[in-house]
């Protein structure tokens, strides 16, 4: 079988910046598709200086003449889709190459409120999620009682099956919070009522853009194709730090599973990692840093949460643990984005390359299940640095040259280096090396 499908992933926690490169590279391939995650995602690219955030819609959206594809592994929420199609006309996309698998799952109004209530009954231990309802639906999925886009063929097939999972999400509810009282009830019914008469009214738009995912990468398997990641790989529900994951895999792996394509298509690995760290929700960032450093950071990196607002902690690069998410990924080829937050900053530039533990024992390996015995951290120093300012091929600074080969070095054994630098929040604000 012909490899035509690159994969991009996020090597770190999220917002690596993949909206931007997608939208970059966008115009080489003639499909574009997300295969994981859902409105937890936020997108974030540049139309006429303007930031717009995408959040289920590929970030290929804007590129003409791109079919751009939802893939089955996507959760859906109708209703920000519905916002989203909006966002899209306004800034003058189009919405007639956009695809949507038919097998993609559902998020209904109940599972938002179970995400809150799971999440209010952990306390001072909850995952920090999105709220957008992301572990009921998989929840759902995986049992098989999920409602699928597909059951929109059908509009009595479609109620009952909504109906039906809400009214148990509804038991659910008052089963586990006891101030679910019978208002709230007639709430979320009513909720259900109106997403129901939404889903309705997109109907007619969004039958003509299901397709049946396998067949359509089958009869395309000679087109170019990127996979979109969403989160990063350090989220990954079962080699995060579980259980402060998102719900969905972030890999290659996932991107044939979400897209019903065999591994045999994969070729490049694109990976994507900031130039430093950030993480939103709970867990551990191990490098995070509390005074100036981290501020600066998040000032000049803008560092909030495109889905929620929430301020992103901000730390340095973490050189172990991108060579564990190397490890899951296997990227063939690394941007590094972001470059223009650490360079011609007033703090000094450093990378983590080591961890001690609290028991006096070294590593420079990150693993999930020990990131909470880490006492302190070995760091590499850069000293500070230069401005970028407009960079080409002939204008790079050599300490830019030096923080890149260092990274490269540091992960030699995934075989991956840096080739590709961003440095800005426009489309054209790269480099390669
Ligand atoms: P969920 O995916 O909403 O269930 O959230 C689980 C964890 O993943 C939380 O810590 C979220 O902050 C984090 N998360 C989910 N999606 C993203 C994303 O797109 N970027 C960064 N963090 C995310």
């Amino acid at each position: 079988m012909l490899k035509n499908v690159d994969v991009l992933i996020g090597l770190q926690w999220g917002d690596e910046g993949k909206g931007k490169i997608v939208d970059r590279l966008s115009g080489k391939y003639d499909i574009v598709a997300r295969f994981q995650g859902g409105p937890n995602a936020g997108h974030t690219i540049y139309r006429n200086n303007n930031p717009v955030v995408l959040h289920q819609v590929p970030s290929s959206i804007f590129t003409p003449g791109v079919i751009s594809v939802i893939g089955d592994g996507v959760v859906l929420n109708l209703r920000t889709l519905a916002e989203e199609f909006a966002v899209v006309i306004a800034n003058g996309g189009s919405l007639e190459n956009l695809k949507i698998g038919q097998g993609v799952n559902l998020i209904l109004p109940s599972h938002c409120k179970l995400d809150e209530l799971f999440e209010s009954k952990l306390g001072e231990k909850k995952f920090g999620t999105t709220k957008k309802g992301i572990g009921p639906v998989h929840e759902d999925r995986a049992a098989r009682r999920g409602v699928r886009i597909n059951d929109l063929r059908s509009l009595d097939r479609f109620d009952t099956q909504i109906h039906t999972l809400s009214e148990r999400h509804i038991k659910l509810l008052q089963t586990l919070d006891s101030d679910f009282s019978q208002s709230n009830v007639e709430d979320m019914r009513l909720r259900t009522q109106e997403y129901i008469a939404d889903a309705f009214q997109m109907r007619n738009e969004i039958l003509p853009m299901l397709i049946n995912c396998s067949k359509f990468f089958f009869e395309n398997r000679y087109k170019e194709i990127l996979a979109e990641g969403a989160q990063g790989a350090l989220l990954d529900v079962m080699h995060g730090e579980v259980p402060n994951v998102t719900s969905s895999h972030i890999s290659p792996a996932s991107a044939c599973v979400g897209l019903g394509i065999p591994t045999s298509r994969i070729r490049n690995v694109i990976g994507l990692c900031k130039a430093y760290v950030t993480k939103v929700g709970s867990g551990v960032l191990p490098t995070k840093q509390n005074g100036n450093v981290g501020a600066t950071l998040q000032e000049r990196g803008h560092e909030y949460g495109a889905t929620t607002g929430r301020k992103r902690d901000c730390g340095y690069l973490d050189l172990p643990a991108l060579a564990y998410a190397c490890r899951i990924v296997g990227p063939t080829e690394l941007v590094m984005t972001k470059a223009d937050v650490l360079f011609g900053s007033e703090i000094e530039a450093k990378v983590a390359t080591a961890y001690i533990f609290k028991d006096g024992t070294r590593s420079t390996v990150y693993d999930p299940d020990q990131v909470h015995e880490i006492d302190t951290i070995e760091y590499h120093s850069f000293g500070k640095l230069p401005k970028l300012g407009d960079l080409n091929e002939f204008n790079k600074p050599k300490e830019l040259e030096e923080y890149c080969q260092f990274i490269s070095q540091q992960l030699s054994d995934y075989g991956v280096s840096v080739n590709m630098i961003s440095f800005g929040p426009e489309k054209d604000q790269v480099i390669e090396i």
